[in-house]
């Protein structure tokens, strides 16, 4: 089996925008809790921030984080959280059935954003609340001061505005799940008038619209084209939410998600653009993929009438090796569609559906999808390229008919590097990659990283006992000829970094 690709940098998508690598941190289970903060625990700070989730987060290479929820936000009064933590109330958390004792809230956060070196990219409540309470939040985080909010916000130590851009909208409000979840046209309204208040609160934030829970829901395209009926003119995104899972053996179907996402992401953009068409607007609106995961969801479904209990573990799945390149692929499409997706967030970021495990009797340590991300994130930079794989295509129960291979490529000019990540879906064979590279003369191979490819160590994981059992071993075989052809074998459903200077 073979997949052609021709690298030119003459033919690209977009530029790699750094907000693709994202990810989100939710008052949900132990992901605060237990997971960045954690007063007591040995490698917590004065301020109870966990040093070795911090240090994982910035290796990591996250660039935003998404808070205070998910499902959480729709019943979260955010003020709350602030100010003396000893009047702070204990709260029900509706959407988890969750005891929250408020000790970590929006200024903790904040403290925490600035050490791990990310973007926030706040929620507000749009289930239980609306705008007045959305503007009460971004005055008391972005408004100078001389004001009830501002000045509160002064009085707890933080003088400065935060001056925080991307805010969301509310959370999944087409889900009968969510707290307040609303109709189309209810939530759209909402969501449009919260945006125009929220602008005259500062002119400069950028706003995202709620789009689907996923590409499964009922209402799916005819949600997105109701409230962007509504949001249109006043929102810079509209989210997207998607979690995948191998359904029972049927591996072959599950290596291919990347291409579930791609229809997905496709599917909203031709209903973002239909809405323009009919406001004869040339906008091409923005995707924010603020949600994306493996999530064993199936594991949790019996776990509905959960008892109260404070930070429970809740989906703290752990990762094998094909998730790791189910991961890699996922991320390969988010950088195929960096012309409309602006904003990614990998969900979640510690214990809850995430990268990073943290223990109270043990130092952090790295899943297995913590490789595939942090790869990307450090070495997809510049320019995405419009490769066109041409290769064999495989049949799956969950897609149809597959490409066996995918391949996507970044070239940063500006210091002369390119990087390759590929992925081979054939659970039996080899597929080689072969890359045309005569536009790009005088490179060298200068890494090759594989994850996967060995079939008996697919469903390795890392653990507490053992955190290192899986990591990406280099590859080999790869080389260039003089005619300027790369060729590299891609081993059976494996996921491979290659990067050229
Ligand atoms: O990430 C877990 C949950 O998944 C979030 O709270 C919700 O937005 C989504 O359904």
């Amino acid at each position: 089996l073979t997949c052609h690709v021709t690298l030119d940098p003459a033919f690209r998508i977009g530029t790699v925008n750094p907000r693709l690598f994202g990810s989100f941190v939710e008052h949900m289970g132990r992901c605060v809790y237990g997971g960045i903060f954690e007063p007591g625990h040995e490698e917590a700070d004065a301020d109870g921030l966990r040093q070795d989730v911090l240090k994982l987060s910035r290796e990591l290479g996250v660039t935003v984080i998404r808070y205070p929820g998910g499902n959480f936000v729709s019943g979260y009064r955010w003020e709350d959280g602030v100010g003396p933590v000893e009047q702070r109330p204990r709260r029900l958390d509706l959407a988890w059935r969750s005891v929250e004792t408020n000790a970590f809230g929006f200024n903790e956060f904040m403290t925490w954003a600035r050490r791990a070196e990310v973007e926030p990219m706040m929620a507000v409540n749009l289930g239980t609340r609306g705008i007045q309470e959305a503007c009460d939040l971004l005055e008391y985080a972005n408004h100078p001061g001389g004001t009830y909010w501002s000045d509160l916000r002064v009085s707890h130590g933080v003088a400065e505005p935060y001056g925080i851009k991307l805010w969301c909208l509310g959370n999944e409000m087409d889900g009968p799940w969510q707290v307040g979840h609303k109709s189309a046209d209810a939530y759209g309204a909402l969501a449009a008038e919260t945006a125009k208040a929220m602008r005259q609160v500062d002119p400069s934030v950028q706003l995202v619209a709620c789009g689907s829970s996923n590409d499964r829901m009922p209402t799916f395209g005819s949600w997105e084209a109701t409230i962007l009926d509504h949001t249109f003119d006043y929102v810079d995104y509209i989210s997207l939410h998607a979690y995948f899972e191998k359904a029972g053996e049927d591996r072959a179907s599950f290596l291919a998600s990347g291409l579930a996402m791609d229809r997905f992401i496709e599917g909203v953009v031709a209903t973002a653009d239909h809405v323009a068409a009919k406001k004869r607007s040339r906008r091409k609106l923005m995707l924010s993929f603020d949600e994306w995961n493996i999530w064993y969801e199936s594991r949790f479904a019996g776990h509905t009438n959960l008892e109260w209990a404070q930070a429970p573990r809740l989906i703290e799945d752990e990762y094998t090796t094909e998730d790791a390149v189910v991961v890699g692929s996922l991320m390969m499409s988010l950088l195929r569609h960096a012309d409309r997706v602006g904003v990614a967030c990998l969900a979640q970021l510690v214990n809850i559906i995430a990268p990073i495990r943290a223990e109270p009797d043990r130092p952090a340590w790295r899943q297995t999808i913590f490789y595939p991300f942090a790869l990307t994130a450090r070495h997809a930079r510049g320019e995405v390229l419009r490769v066109e794989p041409i290769t064999s295509t495989y049949d799956t129960a969950r897609h149809g008919d597959v490409p066996v291979a995918d391949v996507v490529a970044t070239h940063d000019a500006e210091n002369g590097y390119v990087t390759i990540f590929a992925v081979n879906r054939s659970e039996t064979e080899t597929v080689l990659l072969e890359a045309a590279l005569r536009a790009l003369p005088g490179m060298r191979i200068i890494e090759h990283l594989v994850l996967g490819g060995v079939p008996g160590e697919l469903l390795h994981s890392n653990s507490a006992d053992a955190p290192e059992r899986v990591a990406p071993r280099a590859g080999n075989g790869a080389a260039i000829d003089g005619s300027h052809l790369l060729t590299a074998p891609l081993p059976p459903a494996s996921w491979t970094m290659l990067r050229l200077a």
